[in-house]
């Protein structure tokens, strides 16, 4: 049986993630307001409660996509290489990558995220399932930079298929993802064959989105709102849990769901070495959750340097779905 590797790139020192959260808490008003990265949702509690996120009966996205892989699966590994490398963007506990091995026939799993600790023990139940596949953990924050290590394998080696899916891709803004696009098609390397399969979650009905993003039983409000803690944790700040709303909207304009943590008063937040006052009514701007459409998410495929991608949907004509996975190659 082989063993899984484990890699940690660059892991950000406190006080630069401290500085970072501060530079967000005390932006200017205007135009954009105080914002947290939305990348400080996933401590051990906010990776659990996008867990439970996703069996919520508001929450479409994960149901949706797990629907295409699985009406799809046929003619999908027709178009994926076998035997390619697999390289997980964001695997989390690798369970959706895992789903496909059968279909996608990888020789090589390349699973990355933030953390390699996250990966640890997922990795090695995978290993006893999957003796002969290569396993490789790799800790990084693409989103600053995707720079795979030389133990994700030669690019040159054989095609390699980079996944993302979950509709990850709407919480970069439009110009972040497309920069993140071109560094994915740099990362297939030169093997014909190789290529993105990703998961895109498409403009529907405001109402619908809305109910998503801020369900009855109030499990993506407290995903929003640990962020209260993950604060006073990493900056030392006096948040009150209380004094704090979550509060999701579409912005149709920029074709987005936002999230915000709205002040319920007047009042003052302070932390070693600064203060800001906020307003009633004043938001912490979280999340941006970007909603495509087929057409849009094509020409961005194009622009990163894409082929013209395979497009499946949860709907018999493609520009009925709600979401949609799809298939580019390099
Ligand atoms: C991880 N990401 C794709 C989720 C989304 O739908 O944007 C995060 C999320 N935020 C609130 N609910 C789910």
């Amino acid at each position: 049986m082989k063993t899984p590797v484990f890699i940690q790139l660059h892991h950000d020192s406190a006080e630069h993630i401290r500085q970072e959260l501060v530079l967000g808490l005390t932006a200017n008003p205007q135009p954009g307001g105080a914002t947290v990265s939305p990348k400080f949702l996933y401590d051990a509690l906010g990776s659990r409660l996008f867990e439970a996120i996703t069996e919520l009966p508001e929450y479409y996205p994960t149901r949706t996509e797990a629907a295409i892989f699985k009406a799809h699966a046929e003619v999908m590994a027709r178009v994926v290489p076998p035997g390619a490398t697999l390289i997980d963007l964001g695997a989390g506990n690798c369970g959706k990558a895992a789903g496909l091995f059968g279909v996608l026939a990888p020789s090589r799993y390349v699973a990355v995220d933030i953390s390699v600790d996250f990966l640890r023990a997922t990795l090695a139940s995978l290993q006893r399932q999957y003796p002969a596949l290569t396993l490789v953990g790799v800790g990084l924050d693409f989103s600053h930079t995707l720079a795979l290590p030389p133990e994700a394998g030669a690019p040159d080696a054989g095609p390699r298929l980079l996944f993302y899916p979950g509709s990850s891709i709407g919480n970069f803004t439009p110009a972040q993802a497309l920069v993140f696009l071109r560094q994915v098609r740099a990362a297939c390397g030169p093997v014909a064959g190789s290529g993105l399969l990703i998961g895109v979650d498409l403009v529907k009905d405001a109402a619908e989105l809305e109910a998503a993003y801020d369900d009855a039983l109030g499990v993506t409000a407290a995903f929003n709102r640990n962020l209260i803690y993950k604060l006073n944790r990493l900056v030392g700040t006096d948040l009150r849990l209380a004094d704090w709303a979550h509060h999701a909207l579409f912005n149709h304009m920029e074709s987005r769901i936002e999230m915000h943590l709205v002040a319920q008063r007047d009042l003052t937040v302070q932390w070693p070495g600064g203060r800001r006052a906020f307003s009633r009514g004043e938001r912490i701007h979280t999340e941006n959750s970007y909603k495509w459409t087929v057409p849009g998410f094509s020409q961005l495929l194009r622009e990163a340097g894409f082929a013209e991608p395979l497009v499946w949907t949860d709907a018999p004509t493609v520009d009925a779905g709600r979401f949609a996975v799809m298939w580019a190659g390099a």
